[in-house]
């Protein structure tokens, strides 16, 4: 294949399709990967696949990064996914209880009448017979403890190695505070733990000589969010044309901060295309590329819109 255009979407897989970029010509990379969540597009996804594709497109990134350019990943700092080998453990949670049968009724029930079946006792009890086995051996055929157990792991370990590797160095680290993201909370009920309410975004460097521009911002920016940690930014709500698109403000402010206009940015996980209409809005230039063609085909679309409204302006 020939050498991907600027101002242009690819479909495709990017640990292929990257290899065609002109090397070190992009001075950003910005984009958001799948984040294991059991989303259409990584409906198949494992831990293993997950990390392989991380590890093979952050190394696809040195060759085609101009020396000093940047690499900004933002992704959820924690992954969550079932793992035979973790502790199979649950909270317990009494108020959770539907059925108010107990263990000692079932006993009495027993005692009273040895010959009734599980079925029987169940129908004195009015329960169902999984009450009566849950009960009685701890066991909770729809999961809970004897369920595989969930492993939680912090992103960020894996990332800093996979880009080193790649010859990239961590240069900094933002948050980003969202939305609390319930629709993403695999925990709620039978846990104590926290609802994800930030994301990440983790900046790569490629050694080499970058321009300290000062006058990519306005004072009142660079007070507000240039040299801030915490970019409070509402998340996407509607997620009704792509299930994981990232706020276009910001891809706006990653493109500000680390390029000047005219540079190139790459997204190799394009989605919905907000790094491209980011770019385009900041008179920068954009190569994207998407998997899934429905979502490439709506990049597209949201492309020619964004052409229309931001370079009629220019
Ligand atoms: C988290 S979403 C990105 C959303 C995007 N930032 C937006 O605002 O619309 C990740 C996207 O990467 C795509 N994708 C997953 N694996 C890919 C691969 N190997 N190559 C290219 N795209 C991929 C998915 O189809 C999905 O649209």
């Amino acid at each position: 294949m020939s050498t991907l255009q600027i101002n242009t979407v690819y479909t495709g897989d990017s640990c292929e399709l990257m290899k065609n970029i002109k090397p070190e010509s992009l001075s950003l990379s910005f984009w958001s990967p799948p984040y294991f969540l059991g989303k259409d597009y990584e409906k198949d996804a494992s831990y293993e696949s997950w990390q392989s594709l991380l590890k093979t497109v952050i190394s696809l990134h040195y060759n085609v990064l101009k020396p000093g350019g940047f690499l900004v990943i933002n992704i959820a700092d924690i992954l969550s996914f079932q793992d035979e080998n973790m502790p199979r453990i649950m909270g317990l949670n009494p108020s959770n209880r539907k059925c108010a049968v107990t263990k000692e009724m079932i006993l009495k029930v027993k005692e009273e009448h040895p010959e009734f079946n599980r079925r029987q006792i169940a129908t004195v009890l009015k329960c169902s017979e999984q009450t009566i086995d849950r009960r009685l051996n701890g066991n909770n055929i729809r999961g809970g403890r004897y369920a595989t157990g969930t492993h939680v792991k912090l992103v960020g370990g894996n990332l800093e190695q996979y880009a080193y590797e790649a010859g990239l160095f961590l240069y900094d680290k933002r948050i980003w505070k969202k939305d609390p993201a319930w629709a993403n909370s695999k925990w709620t009920t039978n846990t104590l733990k926290a609802v994800s309410e930030t994301e990440d975004l983790y900046i790569f460097w490629k050694p080499g000589e970058y321009l300290v521009n000062r006058d990519r911002l306005s004072s009142t920016e660079w007070k507000e969010w240039g040299h801030r940690q915490i970019w409070e930014i509402p998340s996407v709500r509607a997620n009704n044309i792509h299930p994981a698109m990232f706020p276009i403000e910001l891809a706006r402010r990653v493109i500000r901060l680390f390029t000047d206009e005219g540079d190139t940015v790459l997204d190799p996980f394009l989605g919905s295309g907000t790094t491209a209409i980011a770019a385009i809005e900041t008179k920068r230039n954009f190569i994207g590329i998407e998997m899934m063609k429905k979502y490439a085909e709506l990049a597209i679309a949201n492309i020619e819109k964004a052409k229309v409204i931001y370079q009629n302006n220019r």
